[in-house]
């Protein structure tokens, strides 16, 4: 049976795509030191807790299940913590990765699909949106962390033959249509979640950084991309990696730029809430008016396209927030 390697699977994304594998008739392998993801996002499959700088226990779980790929989700994620501690981010996400890569060359290993960002192209002068030829140049640790990590995965190919997809991705909601699963990060920064919080009356406000960008609204201007449409493109990656693609980096989003202030709105006509309490706030270092992908690459390359309207994404993260396992979940937070 064809079994496939998910570092950090017990996350937000990893656990959609593992989900998604299972349905494909695959069987994937979730490795995961559950410092961020919860054992409950696969449950019933095969997890084993291990590190990724834990170079000697990856080795062993490589030769254990023998998998046709490794599928390389595991990072810390939050930019605002990168800046509070680099160095962790340097190691975790960058030193983790070469710790994968040797893992990979001792278990003779050789397709990869790694998880890289937006955050690596910081704020181009390139007019939205973005190809991946533009020259890389983030503007914070974590972005920094994934463009090395990103290196030393290029560089390997040289050295020990792995071929990999880098997927870039943009901003990754939505949740899984059974509502089985969905985004449980605590705490929580991304914008669908906590505006679906504020609707849901779990938080009493929802923060607005910056009304003077120079976009139609003000507001920033993001790519936001269902997860339900990135483990879509994890499963063609493997596909195209299997029939012998050659390394490739691929943006991840929508194609289409929505601003904060439409997804405010698109989720106040969704839960019929009403005005949202939005609490206006300067605006943040470091965020760029627009940062929106251009897919053209990750269409022609992979026969993707994404499936998912905002709307869909709004939805699915809707019911996933209205669910007994999210609220367990946000009650167990809030009592600890
Ligand atoms: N969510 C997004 O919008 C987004 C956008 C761009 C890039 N990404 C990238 O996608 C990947 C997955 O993101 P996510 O939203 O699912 O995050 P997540 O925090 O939900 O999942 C990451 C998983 O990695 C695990 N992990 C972290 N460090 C580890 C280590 N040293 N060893 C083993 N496991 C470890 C965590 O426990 C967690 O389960 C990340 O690498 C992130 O940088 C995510």
């Amino acid at each position: 049976m064809t079994s496939f390697v998910l570092l950090g699977g017990a996350g937000y994304i990893g656990s959609h795509v593992a989900k998604a594998l299972v349905r494909a008739g695959w069987t994937p392998i979730i490795v995961d030191n559950l410092s961020r993801g919860q054992a409950l996002s696969v449950a019933g499959l095969t997890l084993e807790q291990a590190d990724i700088l834990d170079t000697p226990a990856l080795v062993s779980i490589f030769k254990k299940y023998q998998p046709s790929a490794i599928l390389h989700f595991a990072g810390l994620i939050e930019v605002s913590e990168s800046v509070k501690n680099p160095s962790e981010f340097h190691r975790n996400n960058a030193q983790g990765t070469a710790s994968v890569i040797s893992a990979m060359a001792q278990a003779q290993i050789k397709h990869l699909i790694f998880s890289s960002t937006a955050a690596v192209y910081g704020q181009p002068d390139h007019q939205a949106p973005f190809p991946e030829n533009l020259p890389p140049c983030p503007i914070n640790p974590y972005g920094e962390s994934k463009l090395t990590a990103e290196q030393i995965i290029q560089e390997s190919y040289h050295q020990h033959g792995i071929c990999s997809v880098i997927f870039r991705f943009f901003n990754a909601c939505g949740a899984d249509i059974d509502a089985e699963i969905g985004e449980m990060h605590d705490p929580e920064t991304h914008l669908i979640p906590l505006v679906i919080q504020t609707a849901l009356g779990l938080r009493e406000s929802v923060s607005l950084f910056g009304e003077d960008y120079p976009t139609p609204d003000g507001t920033c201007v993001r790519d936001y991309v269902h997860v339900d449409d990135i483990a879509r493109a994890h499963l063609l990656a493997l596909t195209y990696l299997q029939s012998g693609g050659e390394s490739v980096i691929c943006n991840l989003g929508s194609g289409t730029g929505y601003s904060v202030r439409e997804v405010m709105r698109e989720i106040e006509k969704l839960t019929d809430h009403g005005r949202l309490s939005i609490t206006a706030e300067p605006r943040r270092a470091g965020d760029p008016a627009y940062l929106v992908a251009d897919i053209s690459r990750t269409c022609s390359v992979l026969g993707w396209s994404p499936h998912h309207t905002l709307r869909d994404i709004c939805e699915s993260a809707y019911r996933w927030h209205q669910s007994d396992i999210y609220q367990n979940f946000w009650r167990s937070r809030r009592r600890g």
